[in-house]
């Protein structure tokens, strides 16, 4: 046990998949992945503070900040879920006030509400001085789903089986980023569930981590990287959101190295060459009409961090 806080606040980053290889679906519905994660500079703050539950058993949890009135603040949400799993654990109630403080787009295809679990699992072990192991963390992450347990080590990180699979990667440099932001979200099951459908019954190979992507990350490379992005969900992805062609189109067009949609989508994300690019290329975004905002960024960054602190 450590000391328990009155207070703890911890900033999540979203992620960028570089690489998205997505095999057949499992037989428990889940698709093998080879999904290299970069974590970016966009964060959720999640704030754990003593309170009464919202019914027996289940957390109180509010939510600011974009998009905040589309993240459910019941049982179902993702931070909650994991209060309780991690409450359960050690055998205690899930006496805690959870706040997220949101910037990572809502259903945007950057794992926001990973993001939240991840933050959450950090922010009540350390308000109830539970001081878990961080393998039984990254254990609870991987319970909550696919895209958690990167949330927590942050960084690069080529992820296998459903994703929870993770092994570090060395990143050479900062990348500059761009992402385009849409209205309203996409839900993942129905991306994946429309890539199996396009697929229909040609073979599928398994998936692979591809050798000059991780050498471009390593490198430090943009050109190298963006040369090498890829995601199997992008098809689709515009599938159901054919208007985010003109996205990337738009994109390119004013100068990305590269663009892709981000996991799942809709949001899109462009490779720039330097900072001066990015700035340039978000403002050519934001006036192309064809998003609803975007914004320039870098990564890799540091996974969830504590920022405060009160005993
Ligand atoms: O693991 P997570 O809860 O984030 O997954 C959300 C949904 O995305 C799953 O229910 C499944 O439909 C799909 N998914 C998948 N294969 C993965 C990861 C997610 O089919 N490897």
């Amino acid at each position: 046990m450590s000391k328990p806080q009155r207070s703890v606040t911890v900033r999540v980053p979203a992620k960028v998949n570089v690489q998205l290889a997505v095999g057949p679906p499992r037989p428990d519905g889940f698709h093998d992945l080879a999904n290299v994660f970069l974590a970016v500079d966009i964060h959720d703050r999640v704030t754990a503070t003593p309170g009464a539950p919202a019914a027996p058993g289940t957390p109180r949890v509010s939510c600011t900040g974009p998009g905040s009135d589309r993240v459910p603040l019941d049982a179902g949400n993702l931070a909650v879920r994991a209060a309780v799993l991690l409450a359960a654990h050690h055998g205690r109630d899930p006496d805690v006030h959870l706040h997220i403080d949101k910037d990572i787009p809502v259903a945007g295809g950057m794992a926001g509400g990973s993001a939240d679990a991840a933050g959450a699992l950090l922010a009540c072990d350390a308000l109830w001085g539970t001081a878990t192991p961080r393998a039984e963390l990254l254990a609870l992450c991987a319970e909550l789903g696919s895209d958690v347990p990167f949330a927590l080590v942050g960084g690069a990180a080529l992820g296998l089986g459903r994703g929870e699979r993770l092994t570090g990667l060395p990143v050479g440099g900062t990348f500059h980023w761009v992402f385009a932001l849409a209205d309203g979200g996409l839900a993942t099951p129905d991306v994946y569930r429309a890539c199996d459908r396009l697929r229909g019954r040609s073979p599928v190979p398994a998936p692979a981590a591809d050798p000059a992507l991780l050498a471009a990350l390593e490198a430090g490379d943009a050109r190298a990287l963006a040369a090498a992005l890829t995601n199997d969900l992008q098809p689709a992805a515009l599938s159901l959101r054919p208007a985010l062609a003109d996205t990337l189109a738009a994109g390119e067009k004013a100068g990305a190295l590269a663009g892709l949609v981000s996991g799942s989508g809709p949001t899109c994300a462009f490779l720039a060459a330097d900072a001066a690019a990015a700035a340039s290329l978000a403002a050519s975004l934001a006036d192309s009409g064809t998003c609803r905002t975007a914004r320039a960024t870098t990564g890799g960054v540091a996974g969830a961090t504590t920022i405060e602190s009160h005993a």
